[in-house]
């Protein structure tokens, strides 16, 4: 490790190059009550702490008790992003212990709310922020970021963030969200990773009459100036953090698909929202194979959507269908998509371009139910971040042609769900198997307990990433992400399976993101994109390379 704020003397210790006030205030070194005596005689802190030592098991039921007394969701979240902001070591040790309570709070959906929010409960600042203002010096204001080895730069233009719109520089909230998965659930040290939003403006009216709103108050750049920023943005990572992953995260579609092609062959990146979203949804159609006995190549899909997510899991699922025996132009047949001008078929004109391999025979058709009632789906794939759209008479209508109907309602934040899970259930007489993309508690239906699993891509992305850095991989691949979807399906034990939920519990997520990472370091290996020898034990490798939120010693 090379970072700025110690130096290590050996294994187990290292010494601060801060001490005193100056070393408390530093999130990345702070232990606040956990000094020991030693260290506070030594790093000058004598006096500057209340003087019994705490463990740092006393610091989680201290802050953990903090938490609960925050009355709401928006509350919580800042709470634990000060606690961010003053003791990272605490924040992440408070995230491992209560992962699957916290992670709704710190990602989607209450992320959704503080990117809403952000000019509001804007505290301190996280990350980098590139506009127009430093074209022609982006390699300078980059390197004004204080750590030199960053191996993760998760980037937005906040242009589609969640289901909620164009939030502008508001978006930061995702790029920070993200990151603290990384660490949280595949080990990826915090001092490893970079935040950033480019703010290109906004065309959310609203944003720009809110005197609170910190981003540019002007209309989205687009065009040649936008394809221009962005390029001497990845330039300019490339020179400054040579060895970092550049994740896109939540741009428009307009962009999205652009910049994925733009970019995937020439720099070591991909765009979650279109690769990961398909992993983790490929990943639940393999799990539910084992649940009603399905094989991918057997399915018939409708995407309710036809953005980023639904052609990003089409053309995985095109691609795992075509693995399993079908030939290409078989499996796009099976695949069909709705968007917000109806279904996709050959006669509509004007068709983006991600949309045309999609568009099939078909007469012109307006409404879902009457979709589902002419083709006769297996899968039923909501991904429009339109609410309440599945409604009883469609899911009625899965049920019909189905004895087990695949209802997977993905669009986030929660109130934009397509439908929830007890409705899935319930309309379904407990037949549907279901995922969402925001949580979902558990559901009792007539004398059963179903457990709706989240496609959550945070099953996906911080295990791909510390696969791909782990190893120096040079490209992210489809077949990286086709790996990562079978290891995860892997996963899931037959408990989980018998009680509906078609991903392993997020408890479990740190191992699961070192199995994913040890399939990502396969494919590396496989395709010749990595220069690394080829650890004896791969896994042990991943473990080794993952952060603990424990405190270092000092002195
Ligand atoms: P997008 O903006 O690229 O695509 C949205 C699509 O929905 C467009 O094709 C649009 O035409 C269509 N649409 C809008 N209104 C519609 C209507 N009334 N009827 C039919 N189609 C309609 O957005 P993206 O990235 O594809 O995300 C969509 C949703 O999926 C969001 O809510 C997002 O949060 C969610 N999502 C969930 C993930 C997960 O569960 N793991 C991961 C990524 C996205």
């Amino acid at each position: 490790m090379s970072f700025t704020t110690f130096r290590k003397i050996d294994n187990q210790t290292i010494r601060p190059l801060q001490t005193g006030m100056d070393l408390l205030r530093n999130p990345h070194l702070n232990k606040g009550t956990a000094f020991t005596r030693a260290e506070r005689r030594r790093l000058g802190l004598s006096g500057l702490l209340p003087q019994r030592t705490s463990t740092q098991d006393e610091q989680v039921a201290r802050v953990r008790e903090n938490y609960l007394r925050k009355d709401n969701d928006l509350e919580k979240y800042i709470f634990l992003i000060a606690l961010q902001d003053r003791n990272e070591t605490l924040f992440y040790r408070l995230l491992n212990d209560f992962i699957e309570e916290l992670m709704p709070i710190i990602y989607t959906p209450v992320v959704g709310q503080a990117c809403q929010q952000f000019g509001h409960i804007y505290r301190r600042s996280r990350g980098i922020f590139l506009s127009r203002h430093h074209r022609g010096h982006m390699h300078q204001v980059l390197q004004n970021w204080p750590e030199k080895d960053i191996r993760v730069i998760v980037v937005t233009d906040g242009e589609r963030i969640l289901g909620l719109g164009d939030l502008g520089a508001n978006g930061m909230g995702i790029p920070v969200g993200k990151l603290s998965l990384y660490t949280a659930c595949a080990g990826v040290h915090p001092l490893h990773c970079l935040p950033i939003t480019l703010d290109v403006g906004t065309n959310n009216e609203s944003l720009h009459h809110d005197p609170l709103y910190l981003g540019l108050p002007e209309p989205r750049l687009r065009g040649a100036d936008y394809d221009a920023l962005v390029e001497e943005f990845v330039a300019a990572s490339q020179e400054v953090f040579p060895r970092a992953l550049i994740q896109f995260e939540d741009f428009g579609n307009l962009n999205a698909f652009r910049l994925l092609r733009q970019y995937r062959d020439r720099v070591l990146s991909f765009n979650d929202d279109i690769q990961g979203t398909a992993s983790v949804a490929l990943a639940g159609l393999y799990s539910a194979e084992r649940l009603i006995g399905k094989s991918i190549r057997e399915h018939r899909i409708l995407f309710f959507g036809a953005g980023e997510a639904a052609i990003g899991i089409g053309d995985l699922v095109v691609s795992a269908m075509t693995e399993d025996g079908l030939d290409h132009s078989e499996a796009l047949g099976r695949c069909w998509f709705m968007d917000s001008k109806g279904l996709v078929v050959k006669s509509r004109s004007n068709l983006q371009e991600h949309k045309l391999p999609y568009a099939h025979d078909h007469e012109p058709v307006d409404q879902l139910l009457d979709a589902v009632r002419s083709l006769r789906p297996t899968v039923l794939i909501g991904v429009s971040g339109q609410a309440a759209q599945f409604t009883q008479e469609v899911i009625e209508e899965m049920g019909k042609h189905n004895p087990r109907p695949l209802i997977f309602a993905l669009s986030n934040p929660t109130s934009k769900a397509e439908c929830t899970a007890e409705q899935a259930y319930r309309w379904s007489q407990g037949q549907a198997v279901f995922a969402s993309g925001s949580p979902f508690d558990p559901v009792e239906f007539e004398g059963s307990r179903f457990v709706p699993g989240q496609a959550n891509n945070a099953y996906i992305f911080p295990g791909i990433g510390l696969g791909a850095i782990a190893v120096g991989a040079r490209r992210i691949t489809d077949e990286m992400f086709s790996a990562a979807a079978k290891t995860l399906a892997g996963l899931v034990s037959a408990d989980d399976l018998a009680h509906g939920c078609l991903f392993p519990p997020l408890g479990k997520i740190r191992a699961v993101s070192a199995q994913i990472a040890v399939a990502v370091a396969e494919v590396a290996y496989r395709q010749d994109l990595t220069s690394l020898a080829r650890p004896q034990d791969l896994l042990a490798f991943m473990q080794a390379q993952q952060y603990t939120a424990t405190y270092q010693q000092y002195v």
